[in-house]
């Protein structure tokens, strides 16, 4: 069993390189699924999410090699196996973009139903509502969704939710869409930045794809799609969380090679609590002189304040002076971090989707357990910033999305570590 242990109050200065984003890379990973031919894909990050896809992709036929620090070769088979294994597929949520793939391009896909989870309620019916559009047939068997079709045909599929649009809905459906007969557009698409990464892929791929990063895409289908090479872009939710953990210790940092530019809402709600920003060449630099203030934030899908940054910005909130609220408005049972944070002195309620915080300037170290991945991420926020010594279970949850973060923020200054625990701990539940 692995701890993270930080002893706190070192304010963190230096640069730190953003690796590429684990959500786009999981649904461009599971789209070489479509292609004839094989995929070079580049800035990838080492983490155990993109290892399971890998796995799942392999079990469908795909070959998925290393070929380099962080490049991977994908080479697809036309037909192979259709059935995503259950063991796989129930470690993570992001699997369930195998489906529109395989529909389109082998014409039946059996996949399980990913399930609920700490950041709550998960639903796919939003999914399975687009593929049905498009001509599949499905029916639930036991644990799996199952699937099939004969050519997938364009038609009009709207993707609203009772908590706006669907990210990977979006991507599965628009997966599907490449390959069917004719015109499909999607209303209420999602227009995060991981979903212009993957049209960008695909259109590298031969798609004809238009209206990335708005709320309607149209796509005209293809007959075929080839391999290509494409570089995933930097990770706006691992660079959102080093600018957290500078801002929480008051230190400078400069983020090498982020997007500052899909990070808008992120800097804004930042310079609202007294965070500095400057442009520098090749990057962005954040730093903290003043106290931290409090402020009223509210979760949005994209170009919105991100879900997961909630965590992370709750710890800001928790070294502020004063009340503030937050809005969890994508998943409102999101607060699996309070408990752990209350652990370290926090002082926050929560119910119906709010939270209200009541600063408390400083933080004290605790035995805190990372329920989930952003979760486990604020929790190393908070324990960089407390005073003593803090030490987070539930690593592996860390490093579903977060690749080597102790070393690179040992790097920055902090004094944090990994040590191996002999204890078992019960298994800890997955959610990305
Ligand atoms: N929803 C439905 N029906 C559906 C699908 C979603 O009602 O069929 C609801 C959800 O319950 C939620 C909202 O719509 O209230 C948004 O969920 P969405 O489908 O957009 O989430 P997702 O695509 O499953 C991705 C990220 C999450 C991130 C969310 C929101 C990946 C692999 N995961 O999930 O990332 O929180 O979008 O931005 O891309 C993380 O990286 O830690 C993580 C949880």
């Amino acid at each position: 069993m692995e701890r993270i242990v930080v002893h706190g109050g070192r304010p963190l200065s230096g640069a730190v390189r953003i690796s590429g984003a684990k959500n786009a890379a999981l649904p461009i990973m599971a789209a070489s699924i479509l292609t004839e031919g094989p995929t070079v894909l580049r800035r990838v990050p080492r983490l155990t999410d993109v290892e399971t896809i890998a796995e799942i992709l392999r079990a469908l036929g795909v070959s998925v090699d290393w070929i380099g620090r962080d490049s991977l070769l994908l080479a697809p088979r036309r037909t192979g196996p259709c059935v995503a294994p259950l063991d796989l597929v129930r470690q993570m949520r992001a699997s369930i973009c195998v489906l529109g793939p395989l529909l389109a391009m082998r014409g039946a896909a059996k996949v399980p139903m990913p399930g609920g989870c700490v950041i709550g309620p998960r639903p796919i019916d939003l999914h399975l509502r687009g593929l049905s559009a498009l001509g599949a047939a499905m029916e639930i068997e036991g644990p799996y969704i199952r699937a099939w079709a004969g050519r997938l045909r364009g038609t009009r599929v709207n993707l609203a939710g009772p908590h706006g649009s669907t990210v990977l809905g979006t991507a599965n459906v628009v997966m599907a869409a490449a390959l069917a007969r004719g015109r499909t557009v999607i209303e209420h698409a999602a227009c995060e930045p991981e979903i212009q990464d993957l049209v960008a892929f695909l259109n590298a791929c031969g798609a004809r794809i238009a209206g990335a990063g708005t709320r309607r895409l149209v796509i005209e289908g293809v007959q075929r799609l080839h391999g290509t090479e494409h570089t995933i872009i930097p990770d706006r939710i691992e660079a959102g969380t080093f600018l957290a953990a500078a801002a929480s210790t008051g230190g400078a940092v400069t983020l090498r090679g982020a997007r500052p530019d899909h990070m808008q809402a992120v800097i804004e709600v930042m310079k609202r609590m007294g965070v500095d920003f400057r442009r520098v060449e090749g990057g962005l630099t954040v730093s903290r002189s003043g106290p931290l203030r409090p402020v009223s934030l509210v979760t949005s899908p994209y170009p919105g304040l991100p879900t997961d940054m909630q965590p992370q910005l709750s710890v800001l909130l928790c070294l502020a002076g004063g009340k503030s609220t937050v809005r969890e408005g994508v998943y409102p049972c999101r607060f699996a971090h309070v408990p752990q944070l209350q652990r370290m002195g926090a002082r926050i309620s929560h119910g119906q989707g709010r939270a209200v915080i009541q600063g408390v300037g400083r933080l004290h170290g605790a035995t805190v357990n990372a329920a989930a991945l952003r979760e486990g991420a604020a929790l190393v926020v908070a324990g960089l910033a407390a005073q003593g010594l803090t030490t987070i279970r539930g690593v592996d949850q860390i490093d579903r999305g977060y690749q080597a973060l102790e070393e690179r923020l040992e790097e920055l200054g902090a004094d944090i570590r990994r040590v191996e625990v002999e204890s078992a701990e019960g298994p800890t539940r997955k959610s990305a």
